[in-house]
């Protein structure tokens, strides 16, 4: 008998009232303004290892949407990611009040150098026994380097050899500084640490260097599991280098299947294990008892959808003012430093549909780009395993609608379904977040990473 693929899933969130379906916020029984309250956080991350999800994954932005109609206004009358808290204070709070659930946190290295950065990330290794993950971003606005003292966003492709060379320090701080065996902590000699097993990290690359000690002892994983989500030529050539797992969003399914065969095949050429790359495909659900109930709720969710802030969105992060189209007018490819993968989409890579700004607004049922799969249980179900079929990913990253009723209602009615259909586990692996994700004793990077290959062992 074969045991079928089994579907992995993050919740995907913010530290913020409007994430990715925009206008929801406005619901009478939303709660995302209550985001300042750990308790929320708390009790969203207990409902969430009940449903035995993977992992909750944390967005985050620095700077405004400001591209839309030239200015920042609409992002932020309708809380268009606007305001936006740090998403890593969170983590502890949501730590301790759960044992298995994995924390993906979002961070943009172009503006953190990566000496304390890796510190930080082993600090939360720590506190969370192994359960933290970093989704590696270089950002997109141009708001945000006028934040950090700059003007405009370094070009697209140079984010990523940045972010290349950014990943030879902080390996070598988390994998190469420290050697196992390193921590005695012996009373009776008097030794906290055996300084023959601590090395100086050492690296000069082009745009970052290190001479320096990894401040932290070894947590559970070293190197926090690696998200990424580009998926761009030079995103998934970053992609197939370092991450993990991968998050794809607004591709047709045609194109989702080229990008996941293409990124396993260079991780494969890079001699990492293809399948050791684990696909996240963003999806909103709307779920209801039965067809009706479900059409019902999604009627009433639309009616607070906001398609102005969504529009604010998704022209800043493409790089486009949609402000500037006419209805009907087709929408053009223009090489921008934004979201370029996310604009080639409805461009260059859609050959059969012409996409106008009607029609990119007609899809943003609920105020995002994420249009909504709708229905009874068993209904959503058919849909993730037709995905998964048809794209080969491997699971989930659930955006939010209403919360965090659709996070109730996920776990109450769809998640018996994944499991009665043997496709979802019924109890979570012990470890790590790594180990629950590849397997027992897996809670290191394996062999053909690059980060193994920075790593230094004593030989017996
Ligand atoms: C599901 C998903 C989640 C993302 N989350 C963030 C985020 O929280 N912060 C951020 O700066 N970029 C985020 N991005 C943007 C990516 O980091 C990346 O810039 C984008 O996918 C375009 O990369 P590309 O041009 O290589 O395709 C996300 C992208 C996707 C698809």
């Amino acid at each position: 008998m074969t045991t079928r693929k089994q579907i992995r899933l993050n919740a995907f969130d913010m530290n913020c009232v409007g994430h990715i379906q925009h206008g929801m916020w406005r619901h009478p029984r939303d709660r995302s303004a209550d985001y300042l309250n750990l308790d929320y956080w708390m009790n969203l991350a207990r409902t969430l290892e009940r449903g035995l999800f993977d992992g909750i994954f944390l967005a985050d932005i620095l700077g405004v949407y400001d591209v839309y109609r030239g200015g920042a206004e609409t992002a932020i009358r309708d809380s268009v990611q606007i305001p936006v808290n740090d998403p890593l204070l969170l983590v502890p709070a949501m730590a301790a009040v759960t044992n298995h659930l994995g924390f993906g946190v979002t961070c943009n290295l172009t503006y953190e150098p990566p000496y304390t950065f890796a510190r930080r990330m082993s600090t939360l290794d720590h506190l969370t026994r192994g359960r933290i993950g970093w989704n590696i971003v270089t950002g997109y606005l141009d708001s945000a380097a006028r934040g950090m003292g700059g003007e405009r966003l370094i070009a697209h492709d140079d984010r990523y050899d940045m972010a290349d060379d950014y990943m030879e320090v902080v390996y070598r701080l988390w994998e190469g500084s420290w050697e196992d065996g390193a921590v005695l902590r012996d009373k009776q000699t008097g030794v906290y640490t055996d300084p023959a097993k601590l090395h100086v990290a050492r690296y000069e690359g082009p745009y970052y260097k290190v001479n320096a000690l990894h401040l932290s002892e070894p947590s559970p994983q070293r190197t926090p599991v690696l998200y990424q989500a580009g998926a761009s030529d030079r995103g998934r050539k970053f992609a197939a280098t370092h991450a993990e797992c991968v998050f794809l969003a607004g591709q047709s399914v045609a194109n989702l299947k080229l990008i996941v065969t293409d990124i396993r095949a260079q991780a494969k050429a890079r001699g990492r294990d293809p399948r050791d790359i684990l696909v996240f495909l963003l999806a909103a659900v709307v779920v209801g008892r039965t067809e009706r109930e479900a059409r019902d709720k999604l009627e009433d969710y639309r009616r607070h959808a906001s398609i102005e802030g969504a529009l604010a969105h998704y022209s800043a992060s493409v790089g486009v003012d949609f402000g500037k189209y006419d209805i009907d007018e087709p929408i053009r490819y223009v090489k921008t430093d934004a979201n370029n993968s996310h604009l080639e989409a409805i461009t260059t890579r859609s050959t059969d549909i012409v996409w106008t700004k009607r029609r990119v607004m007609d899809e943003m049922i609920l105020g995002g780009r994420v249009a909504p799969i709708v229905g009874t249980p068993a209904q959503i179900a058919d849909a993730f395993e037709a995905l998964m079929a048809a794209t080969d990913i491997d699971g989930f990253n659930l955006s939010r609608t209403v919360m965090p009723e659709c996070v109730e209602d996920f776990v109450e009615l769809v998640i018996p379904e994944l499991q009665a259909r043997g496709i979802y586990k019924t109890e979570y692996a012990p470890g790590t977040l790594r180990e629950k994700l590849y397997g027992w004793g897996k809670s290191r990077l394996g062999t053909g990473h690059p980060a193994a290959a920075v790593r230094n062992i004593t030989p017996p």
